[in-house]
């Protein structure tokens, strides 16, 4: 019989300690409900000592998820487990995750502690831990730098004081994957009660090798895989979700285990976590990126119009990309609109809400001939950063742009009760867009990144443009979209505005 591979998911918690990808409360309930569907063994929600708002996020997932386990990081002391405990109560499955790190490095200039201290710290932590849940993992930070033999004396401590899942983490990305397999072989065969517990790794991809690694990992005994969807999180990113899945499975003849994971709701995942996060997938990324099934030359078309099989190893149905259906039109009604939206797991919480979000519906369905579950999900999300902290919000626009001319925008903004205006020349509409913007608001901000994606196929499309700002070291990400790229970038600009206008948005969270 073939082991379970269990997926661990920590894009809410370390994929978004990516810069700007801080999610409000809401918008990590609608990843966390995809990933159950997605049929994801443990979600890590957060880490609910961070702030009032992730305590908060952390709480939601966990009161509202039935068929994952819901997760909270906390450091090893009384403040960050306690924290844990109370946001996991209402989980039906809950874990909490503690860790400390236990590299030379990070005990000697980070926690300026005695590798004994570190051993106390982590075996009080997890024993108060299990005063709150009986599963409980625990993570040596900085693993793939650590002494073997320290990393063998902590982790027999921490089992027999009821650690459930030992986590090994390649912080910094820093092992090669011969070495990473070969140390989860050495701690296995080396505490006494290894086999008493599940045995996960956690890579991060600062040499690119966070899924060799995790693979790796597996081959030498690992039984769990903590990873990210699109591979989000901190620096070059962790293991990424769907990479992971699809080797094991693809290779059933090389891997002793599988997943449990439903594959067809992987692309639906990474366009929800890229759409809220403002992260977009690169066109060439493995299972997810747009050319990732996609054949360019004659001689490999020609063979998969023969034979799949000659140029493709998995099928783009099966990872997703077929449930991009058409699924409603101009004349569909109320109901099936609202149908849908249940079906894609988006449950607005008001007959007003779903009023709102209906009459945008029928708005992009006068200028779209055809709609997809993805133009629903972004029209959702467009509704709810909208809801969420609108302190400006766009009244109206004009551009003019002709050949040989400057290009000149006209913006209305409202903020509060009133009505401001502005207009400026710019090297381009949406230059001209954003000074008009600016010169409302004068935030000062810095630009870093403006990118622009169609979510849907057809110069009809939804347009989707990321833009990435930065004040006072804080960065954000605003998303907007519309059928009209330069709308979609103001409302993006201004998305990012309000965000750092926002006092419920958090920081970055910093371990
Ligand atoms: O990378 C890391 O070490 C972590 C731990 C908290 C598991 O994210
Ligand atoms: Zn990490």
């Amino acid at each position: 019989m073939t082991d379970r591979l269990i997926i661990f998911d920590t894009t809410l918690r370390d994929g978004e300690q990516s810069p700007g990808a801080s999610m409000t409360r809401e918008e990590k309930l609608r990843i966390a409900r995809q990933l159950e569907k997605l049929r994801v063994d443990v979600i890590e929600a957060g880490f609910p000592a961070a702030s009032n708002g992730d305590f908060d996020a952390v709480k939601a997932v966990a009161d509202t998820i039935r068929d994952s386990t819901v997760c909270g990081l906390a450091r090893a002391n009384d403040h960050d487990v306690r924290r844990a405990g109370e946001a996991l109560r209402g989980a039906a499955a809950g874990r909490i995750h503690t860790f400390i790190a236990t590299s030379p490095i990070h005990m000697e200039k980070k926690l300026r502690m005695a590798p004994e201290q570190v051993i106390e710290t982590a075996v009080k932590a997890v024993s108060l831990a299990r005063t709150f849940r009986e599963d409980v993992e625990f993570s040596p930070e900085d693993a793939g730098r650590s002494d073997t033999e320290f990393l063998c004396r902590i982790l027999d401590a921490v089992i027999k004081a009821g650690a459930t899942t030992i986590n090994i983490p390649d912080t910094v990305g820093y092992t090669m994957p011969e070495q990473f397999g070969g140390l989860i072989r050495t701690l296995r065969e080396r505490i006494p009660d290894s086999d008493k517990v599940v045995w996960s790794v956690h890579c991060h991809n600062d040499l690119g090798l966070a899924v060799a690694n995790s693979l790796s990992a597996v081959m030498n005994g690992a039984r769990q895989i903590e990873c990210t969807i699109n591979g989000l999180g901190e620096r070059a990113g962790n293991a990424s979700l769907e990479e992971i899945v699809m080797a094991v499975r693809t290779r059933q003849d090389y891997f002793p285990c599988d997943t449990r994971i439903d594959a067809t709701q992987i692309v639906p995942a990474s366009k929800l976590v890229s759409g809220i996060t403002g992260f977009p997938v690169q066109p060439n990324k493995a299972i997810v990126g747009a050319n990732a099934f996609a054949h360019e030359s004659g001689i490999h078309q020609d063979g998969v119009i023969k034979s799949r099989e000659t140029y493709e190893i998995m099928r783009a149905e099966d990872v997703g990309w077929s449930t991009n259906k058409l699924v409603l039109g101009k004349l569909s009604g109320r109901n099936a609109f609202r149908q849908r939206l249940k079906e894609l797991g988006i449950v607005l919480d008001s007959e007003e809400a779903l009023n709102v979000a209906f009459a945008k519906f029928k708005d992009l369905a006068d200028k779209k001939s055809e709609i997809f579950d993805e133009d629903l999900q972004m029209l959702v999300s467009d509704e709810e950063v909208s809801q969420v902290r609108e302190h400006y919000k766009l009244l109206s626009m004009m551009i003019h742009a002709e050949t040989g001319e400057t290009p000149l925008a006209k913006i209305v903004l409202g903020e509060g009760i009133d009505e401001r205006k502005a207009e400026s020349a710019g090297s381009g509409a949406v230059d001209a867009t954003f000074k008009a913007i600016e010169n409302i608001v004068t935030s000062g901000a810095e630009l870093q990144l403006y990118s622009v994606n169609s979510i849907t196929g057809g110069t009809d499309a939804f347009g989707e443009v990321t833009v990435r700002l930065k004040k006072d070291g804080r960065i954000v990400n605003g998303a907007g979209a519309d059928t009209d790229i330069v709308v979609a970038s103001a409302k993006a600009y201004i998305n990012a505005l309000n965000k750092l206008h926002s006092n419920l948005e958090r920081a970055h969270p910093q371990i």
